[in-house]
Order: structure tokens, then C-alpha cells, then sequence
């Protein structure tokens, strides 16, 4: 889809990735960017509509759609992330709070809003997933998991969708320099170039980028004879 004059909603855009597409959409002439936040007196960037949205309460996300009707591209961005395994005492209830906000909210979001990209053309929804969503070694179980959830929902949401012509783009990329990486000694790309990778496959009307070299690597290596999804020899 074509990103000038677009109307883009993202979500959890008051800090790192989501801030990072705000500020790129502005750039590329986007109409109109709702930044979704769940308190809007975090959201400091000029030229966007705050908007008070916490994806996991289900009255915000119907109250956003029935004032954001003219959006004609969303961004299901918003993510949480903890360490661990899934043998940890309390793994059941962190893999709960994840899936709540990493899969049930991006379904909840995608669903209130695909009437809206329905009757406004078709439009794009953009949803951020991760390398994590085809490797599990075990250091960030659940948000993993909820990753694989969100790849397959992301996934049936672009069949869904086709009869409405709304494309459907699923951005996978390993560490990213934001908060919630903070704590991980590992070479992180910038927000900025992952959302210029990002929004340039959509401008191109991709289905899927893989916006970092690992990532591309972990893709290739799904079929090699041992996967890369599979412990790889030291
Ligand atoms: N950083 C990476 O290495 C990396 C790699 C692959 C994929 N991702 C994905 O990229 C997305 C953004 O991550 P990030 O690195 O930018 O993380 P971040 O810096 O921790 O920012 C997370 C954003 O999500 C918001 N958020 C969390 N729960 C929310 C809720 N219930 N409702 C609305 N907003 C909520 C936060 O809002 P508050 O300020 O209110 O907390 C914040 O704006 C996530 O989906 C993440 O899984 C990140």
C-alpha cells in the first residue's frame, strides 16, 4: 500500500519500535498517525493523535474504533517480553500475561478494525512478530510461544482478509536497541532501520520481511537437514 495520505493507527507507539513507525509514517506523508498508548500523556511526538488504548482492555480498543474510523492502515506493534523457561515455578501464569497482550490483543485490535479497513478500501495491517516466532531455545519461552501464535494468527488473517483486499504484512526480525532489550549483550539493529525495512516491503506490497540478516538466516536454515530450529551444534 502506498504510505502518503495514508491513515496509520499504531500501537504502543509512545516509546522504541512503535515510536520509531510514528515518526517514519510521518515522514513518508502519512495523513493522519494515531499513536496508541496506553497512557496518552506518555506520547510526546509532535504531529500524531494520541490516542488511549491498552490493547488488553477491550473497551479501549472499541472506543479507538469507533472514533479512529478513517484509518486505512494498522500496526499491531504493541509487545511484552520476559525471561525465562517453561520450567520455571510460575511459567503458566507468565505465559498468560504474555499471550494476553502479544496474541489475544493483536486478534482483538485486528478484529475491530478490519470492518474499518473493509469500508475504507481494503488498507494494510502490519503486524510485528520476531525471529522468536520460529525458534525457541528456551531463554524467552513464552514470548516465543506467543510469537508462534501471533505468526499463525497473522497468517490466518491474510487469507481472512484477501476477499476485503486488505494486504496483510508480517515484519520477523531478531534484537532490536529498545527497553525491552535492554538487559541482552547482543548486537541490536536500530528501531529506525527495522521500520524503514518494514514499511518499504509494505510501500512494495510485500506479504513478509525479514528485516535483519539472522533473521533471513534462520528462515533459509527451516528446511536445512538439520533445522535451524533444532539445537545446532557447538
Ligand atoms: N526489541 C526487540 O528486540 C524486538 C525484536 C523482535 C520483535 N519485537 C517486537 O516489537 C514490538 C515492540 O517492541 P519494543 O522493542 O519497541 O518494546 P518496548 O520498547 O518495550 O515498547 C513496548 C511498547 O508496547 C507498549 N505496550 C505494552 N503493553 C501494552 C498494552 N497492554 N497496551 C498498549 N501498549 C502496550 C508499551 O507501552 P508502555 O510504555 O505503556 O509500557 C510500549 O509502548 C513488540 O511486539 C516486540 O515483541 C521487539
Amino acid at each position: 500500500m502506498k504510505i502518503e495520505n495514508s491513515v496509520a493507527l499504531v500501537t504502543g507507539a509512545n516509546r522504541g519500535i512503535g515510536l520509531a513507525f510514528a515518526r517514519d509514517l510521518l515522514a513518508r506523508g502519512a495523513r493522519k498517525v494515531y499513536v496508541g498508548a496506553r497512557d496518552p500523556a506518555t506520547v510526546t511526538q509532535a504531529g500524531v493523535q494520541a490516542l488511549r488504548l491498552d490493547v488488553n482492555k477491550p473497551e479501549d480498543v472499541a472506543a479507538a474504533a469507533a472514533l479512529a474510523t478513517d484509518v486505512t492502515l494498522v500496526i499491531n506493534n504493541a509487545g511484552i517480553a520476559q525471561p525465562g523457561g517453561f520450567l520455571a515455578a510460575d511459567s503458566e501464569e507468565i505465559a498468560r500475561r504474555i499471550f494476553e497482550t502479544n496474541f489475544f490483543a493483536v486478534l482483538r485490535v485486528s478484529k475491530a478494525f478490519a470492518p474499518i479497513l473493509k469500508a475504507n478500501g481494503g488498507g494494510a495491517l502490519l503486524n510485528v512478530l520476531s525471529v522468536a516466532s520460529w525458534v525457541n531455545g528456551g531463554e524467552l519461552a513464552a514470548y516465543s510461544a506467543s510469537k508462534s501464535a501471533a505468526w499463525s494468527l497473522t497468517n490466518a488473517l491474510r487469507t481472512e482478509l484477501s476477499t476485503q483486499k486488505t494486504q496483510v504484512l508480517g515484519l520477523h526480525m531478531a534484537y532490536v536497541d529498545t527497553d525491552l532489550t535492554r538487559g541482552f549483550d547482543v548486537p541490536k539493529s536500530s528501531a529506525e532501520e527495522i521500520v524503514a525495512r518494514a514499511l518499504d516491503g509494505l510501500e512494495a506490497g510485500l506479504d513478509e520481511v525479514l528485516a535483519d540478516e539472522l533473521t533471513q538466516q534462520v528462515k533459509r536454515g527451516m528446511t536445512a537437514p538439520r533445522p535451524s530450529y533444532l539445537p545446532q551444534a557447538a
